[in-house]
């Protein structure tokens, strides 16, 4: 049932104030395995969207605890000579994905904790890892994943925030309310742009990368332009070349460490001609200088504007998609769960 919205896609988006809360509520203490507690170093593998997720899991975990990660895709970790041998996550919504699943299972040959991160108890994964976390975002029809994204965000952030201590507790409490409060924003112009656009890219720096990987991975699948992400200081080491006024750039510029440098990179891309949606402080003066079009982000907490970044992003991806008149729900060429490698 679509609950009288056009796509399930836009459903599942809507559906994400409760679905972060009960992911973020689903972990406890108690909950947390004992292999993660005692981890000196974890990796973290998945495909596609579960991949991203882990990404910024990544940068998360390192800063909030100083414990290393290393981030594997699950297609290349079996070409890995050099195995883990400490804590792995697995993240998989469907918990059937070939690639992740056999990383999982190389993990457990080399005697090594494993713990999957699904939204589906009794999925192959779960049968296969030592521990698993479950997500609860319920089913996900549309095949671009937006909901269980969120749901799998939520997890790894209040497994960082337990391993931290509870540091950001009062940070995640505002989750719900913030992803609410953005579902409503007005992106006509920038749906506009981007519907026009045969390349779009999206740039960001630090934990807002991987963002900005989910964002441009959204916009192709479902609306089909060509969408790339970038991190934001490696466009002058070849990417530059193709930037033009006909290829609009979308960027996360939000104040904290990465801000100042990333204003003068996107000044640098402004000087290519480039037309630049920003997602940004609504009245944050030097962005609004060079932004064409500024999508507002509240003021929080990091954490949470990793949040509301993701949504805006699909939630651009998803009204570009429909300008066009595009499948949304069943992309071409494309399945819910790849069970082949
Ligand atoms: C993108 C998307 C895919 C999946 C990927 C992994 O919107 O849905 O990239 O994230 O196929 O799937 P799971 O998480 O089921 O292992």
């Amino acid at each position: 049932m679509k609950s009288g919205f056009p796509h399930f896609m836009l459903k599942e988006i809507f559906e994400q104030p409760d679905v972060i809360h009960h992911a973020i509520h689903s972990i406890t203490e108690e909950t947390l395995p004992q292999s993660l507690l005692n981890a000196n170093s974890i990796m973290v593998v998945g495909c596609g969207s579960s991949y991203h997720a882990g990404m910024i899991f990544r940068y998360l975990l390192e800063s909030a605890c100083g414990i290393p990660v290393r981030l594997e895709l699950g297609s290349e970790y079996k070409y890995s000579a050099v195995p883990f041998n400490d804590v792995i996550i697995g993240v998989s919504q469907s918990g059937e994905t070939a690639d992740t699943l056999a990383a999982i299972k190389k993990g457990i040959c080399n005697n090594v904790k494993t713990v999957a991160v699904t939204n589906v108890l009794n999925s192959s994964i779960t049968r296969s890892a030592h521990d698993t976390l479950l997500m609860h975002a319920g089913p996900e029809i549309s095949v671009a994943s937006s909901k269980s994204f969120i749901a799998q965000v939520g997890v790894l952030m209040q497994v960082i925030n337990l391993l931290a201590g509870g540091t950001c507790t009062e940070a995640l409490s505002h989750a719900r309310q913030a992803i609410e409060q953005i579902l409503i924003t007005d992106l006509s112009k920038a749906v506009d742009l981007c519907s026009n656009a045969e390349h779009l890219f999206y740039v960001g720096r630090g934990v807002f990368y991987p963002v900005m990987m989910e964002g441009a991975l959204k916009m192709k699948e479902i609306s089909y332009i060509h969408a790339e992400a970038y991190a934001a200081g490696e466009l002058k080491h070849g990417p530059f070349a193709l930037l033009s006024p006909q290829t609009p750039v979308i960027a996360v510029c939000v104040p904290g460490t990465a801000y100042e440098v990333m204003l003068g990179n996107l000044k640098e891309m402004k000087s290519r001609g480039t037309p630049l949606i920003a997602l940004g402080i609504q009245d944050d003066i030097d962005l609004n200088d060079i932004a064409d079009i500024l999508i507002p982000v509240p003021e929080a907490h990091p954490w949470i504007q990793v949040l509301t970044t993701t949504v805006l992003l699909q939630l651009l991806a998803y009204h570009t998609a429909d300008s066009l008149g595009r499948e949304i729900d069943m992309p071409r060429n494309l399945a819910k769960s790849v069970t082949v490698e």
